[in-house]
């Protein structure tokens, strides 16, 4: 029985209630800023918040637009990918992922993930490349399985942490694949490029990349907002264009595009919010250092795995167990929240029966989405909260391996009787 399941012991997910109110004042003026100058839609707040966020994933641009998907979807258009083409991505993955290939007007395929990291396995992508793909008349990669040129590969930077990057674009560029990077968990993530020689931002290393403010990002608007980066100034220039019409000047269309702004009051906020990201990050990483050396001696359980060359800002901490739902059930009881990211992979998601997936394709995504949970994490979560999240992790753990030794007895007692 759990010593925690008084509610007014509960501890959130996420606690998003907090953080807003530490900046209460600072936030409030600046809705008070676009009340006073009526700037709701571009103008100095966005781009003041443009050239912040590009400057701290050390990019020449970023292009704010109105979500994360928004942000993939133009990044895809601008970076040459072409009506029909396949775009190579994981299928442990938000479906966001996805669909913005497929509203790009191009065609998901997928690679298995990495059973230690749970982002894009490059061996996976190599067997692919290798084996999945023939050349036509033209030198061009086309895919065995759909008949389609493959042109891209979009890498997710999964729960906070870079995927191996400097791999996965030699042999994007060995292939003559565009790499866009999928980094709407991964505000401030790090990757050691022994290419370069040095640590680079999540962002910073593709032809372009997405990250989305959704409010439980590491940095979130109050409301849906989304932003592309990129050192190209002509993916940049495109973009614009995109997120607002098509237009490059009022009312002349060079393109049809969408209405895909970021509104001046949500750039504002991010503005705000960015200056405590860098500390918001480090908080994140101490409390996933603290759950690693509580939860550490359980054999039962997986941490997460961060290899040498990641500095992970933790948007999710993922544990994996195999009693994943008697897990969850205790802890709900015990009034602490948790989720799972991703229950189904995207392969074996109903709205992608089409592209003609088997359960077996994705064994490590298949049996990954099986056994993770995502305990609560958040900057502001107390210590203290860790240990009662700990403790409750554990006592579930020492009782489900108490009934496994037990039950494992009863099947051995039958077994010896036959001999
Ligand atoms: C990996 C990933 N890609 C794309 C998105 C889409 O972002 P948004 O919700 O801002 O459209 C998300 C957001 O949840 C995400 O986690």
């Amino acid at each position: 029985m759990s010593m925690f399941n008084n509610v007014s012991n509960s501890i959130p997910f996420l606690d998003l209630v907090t953080p807003h109110l530490e900046l209460e004042q600072e936030l409030t003026g600046v809705f008070r800023r676009a009340l006073h100058t009526a700037g709701f839609i571009g103008g100095p707040m966005v781009e003041d918040f443009e050239e912040a966020f590009a400057a701290f994933c050390s990019t020449n641009f970023s292009i704010a637009v109105s979500s994360g998907t928004d942000a993939l979807r133009f990044a895809i258009m601008t970076c040459g990918v072409q009506p029909g083409d396949v775009v190579l991505t994981v299928p442990h993955t938000f479906i966001a992922t996805t669909e913005a290939i497929s509203q790009a007007g191009a065609v998901p395929e997928f690679v298995d993930i990495d059973a230690r990291t749970y982002n894009m396995s490059v061996e996976s992508l190599q067997l692919y490349l290798e084996e999945q793909c023939s050349r036509d008349g033209s030198g061009k990669l086309i895919s065995l399985r759909s008949g389609r040129p493959v042109t891209a590969v979009v890498p997710v930077h999964l729960y906070g942490q870079m995927a191996d990057m400097d791999l996965i674009m030699s042999l994007a560029s060995q292939y003559g694949l565009t790499v866009i990077e999928d980094a709407c968990q991964a505000h401030g993530a790090e990757y050691f490029s022994k290419k370069f020689n040095r640590w680079m931002k999540a962002g910073s290393m593709g032809s372009a990349a997405a990250f989305s403010f959704y409010p439980g990002k590491n940095l979130g608007a109050c409301g849906e907002a989304g932003a592309v980066t990129t050192n190209d100034a002509c993916i940049a220039d495109k973009i614009k264009m995109l997120r607002d019409h098509g237009q490059v000047k009022k009312y002349h269309h060079d393109v049809e595009g969408y209405n895909g702004r970021l509104d001046a009051i949500q750039a504002g906020l991010l503005h705000a919010k960015l200056a405590h990201l860098a500390k918001w990050n480090t908080q994140r990483r101490d409390r996933a250092a603290e759950y690693n050396r509580l939860l550490g001696a359980d054999k039962t359980l997986t941490l997460p795995y961060e290899p040498t060359w990641s500095c992970a800002v933790y948007h999710l901490y993922v544990i994996r167990t195999d009693d994943r739902a008697g897990l969850m059930s205790h802890l709900n009881k015990a009034g602490i929240g948790t989720g799972i990211h991703y229950p189904i992979p995207l392969h074996m998601q109903r709205a992608y029966a089409s592209l003609n997936y088997c359960l077996e394709d994705f064994p490590v995504a298949r049996r990954i989405a099986a056994e993770i949970v995502s305990l609560p994490m958040f900057p502001q979560l107390t210590v203290d909260q860790q240990r009662r999240v700990a403790e409750e992790v554990l006592a579930f753990a020492s009782t489900a391996s108490d009934e496994r030794v037990e039950s494992e007895a009863n099947i051995l007692i039958p077994a010896l009787q036959t001999v």
